[in-house]
């Protein structure tokens, strides 16, 4: 079987063009990391200001993106906060950005951004000072840290209201993080909605009247499991929380269902990165069926690492010619005959490695239908490690598909 090259009927230099969150999601090591880098490079490249965020605890992409250096004197890498990467870089590009685009990346510190978003909703400077200090806060903001998929969220939204950039790349952990990524918002929203706020209306501010003296607190059930966990010299600092949060609270829960827009928007759109093989490929159809069963903007398929073996492809028959080379070139009629066996044998291997790999690209193009992507990268040689191999990555998702399909329901 000849190994096709698949043509997606949507580029994704169409997606890359247009949309201004995409979230790249799939399982462990398929090249997340690697292709959300590449793809940010090269909406880049095409003109625009892009940001490229990663929750990957590897911290790959910040080698990749030549950020995470220790011999060159560079200052520590801070997180949640955009890091230029071009044009300190620009020069291992094969031609000059355009004028007016940017890359930055930026990685994120889940528990820092939890302290980031509560301090930033407290609002009054003088209530934020005293809630920072609060113990109280300070055991509940691990609570919230817990869930750095919707911190990855709530910063990229927290960005886009400052409209520093056109285009934002979201690389995720491996698979069932990039699930749990769905649900984040509305997680952490109906908490917020079902318990939390209801339980926090309950309890009565400091001077406020609810049928109880509050630090007397003897009949409040609640006061006094907190009073058991924190202390009952801590009833001055619960007192202090729940005023202060009662106002956070509905903040954070309408923060949490804007997040959860911005991931159903008409310019999001989630990629799935996946690798040929069996293992790779039945994950890939189950985020697929996740993102369709919760509606989610999906975009298509990234299959990476795929074998593409030698054209033509090699044949027994060819054995005694390559015998006689061998032959022609010194070595002795049993070594070459082994030889040219060996040489032969291998690249056979190959081409059925690469025939099983298209099979595996052609069922996903199939499952993605024909208006979404299916974009195929070739297994490099070596871990790619440099910016220039970025780019050549890069250009080649790019050159995946035609460039005249448009997406009505994408927003130019
Ligand atoms: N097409 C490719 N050819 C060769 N090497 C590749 C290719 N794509 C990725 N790699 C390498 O594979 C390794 C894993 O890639 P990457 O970190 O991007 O995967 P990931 O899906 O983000 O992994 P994780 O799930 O652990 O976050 C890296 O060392 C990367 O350089
Ligand atoms: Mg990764």
């Amino acid at each position: 079987m000849k190994t096709p090259h698949p043509v997606s009927h949507l580029p994704i230099a169409d997606v890359l063009r247009r949309a201004k969150l995409i979230v790249a999601c799939g399982s462990g090591g398929v090249g997340k990391t690697t292709t959300s880098a590449a793809l940010a490079l090269q909406a880049a490249m095409a003109g625009r200001r892009v940001l490229v965020l990663t929750i990957d605890p590897a911290q790959r992409l910040l080698q990749a993106l030549g950020l995470k250096s220790t011999d060159d004197g560079a200052p520590p890498h801070m997180p949640n906060t955009p890091l230029e990467v071009l044009p300190r870089l620009a020069s291992q590009l094969p031609q000059p950005l355009p004028p007016g685009a940017s890359l930055h990346a930026m990685m994120l510190d889940a528990s820092v951004a939890a302290e980031q978003m509560v301090e930033r909703l407290l609002g009054d400077a003088g209530n934020r000072q005293r809630v920072v200090q609060n113990r109280v806060y300070r055991a509940f903001l691990p609570t919230l840290a817990a869930s750095p998929e919707y911190f990855a969220l709530e910063l990229i939204y927290t960005l886009r209201e400052k409209g520093q950039f056109d285009l934002m790349v979201l690389d995720t952990p491996p698979m069932h993080n990039a699930i749990d990524l769905l649900h984040a918002s509305n997680t952490l929203s109906s908490f917020i909605n079902d318990r939390v706020l209801k339980w926090f209306s309950k309890i009565p501010l400091p001077g406020e009247k609810r049928g109880f003296s509050f630090l007397g607190a003897g009949n409040s059930m609640a006061m006094s499991v907190l009073g058991r966990l924190f202390g009952q010299d801590a009833l001055p600092d619960i007192a202090q929380f729940f005023g202060a949060f009662q106002d956070v609270l509905p903040k954070l829960r309408d923060r949490t269902q804007a997040t959860d827009r911005m991931l159903r928007a008409p310019d999001t759109r989630f990629l799935i990165v996946t690798a040929p093989g069996e293992t790779c490929l039945r994950e890939a159809r189950h985020l697929h069926a996740e993102l369709t069963e919760q509606a989610m903007p999906f975009a298509g398929f990234v299959v990476n690492r795929v074998l593409v073996a030698a054209q033509p492809p090699p044949d027994m028959a060819q054995v005694p010619a390559v015998v006689a080379a061998l032959q022609a070139a010194g070595l002795s009629p049993d070594r070459a005959a082994d030889a040219a066996n060996e040489v032969l044998e291998s690249a056979q291997d190959l081409q059925r490695l690469a025939d099983a790999d298209a099979h595996h690209v052609l069922a996903l193009q199939a499952l993605a239908g024909s208006d979404r992507v299916c974009a195929v990268l070739v297994q490099r040689d070596g871990d790619i490690h440099t910016i220039a191999e970025l780019a050549s990555l890069g250009a080649e998702i790019a050159g995946a598909g035609h460039l005249d399909a448009k997406r009505p329901d994408m927003v130019g």
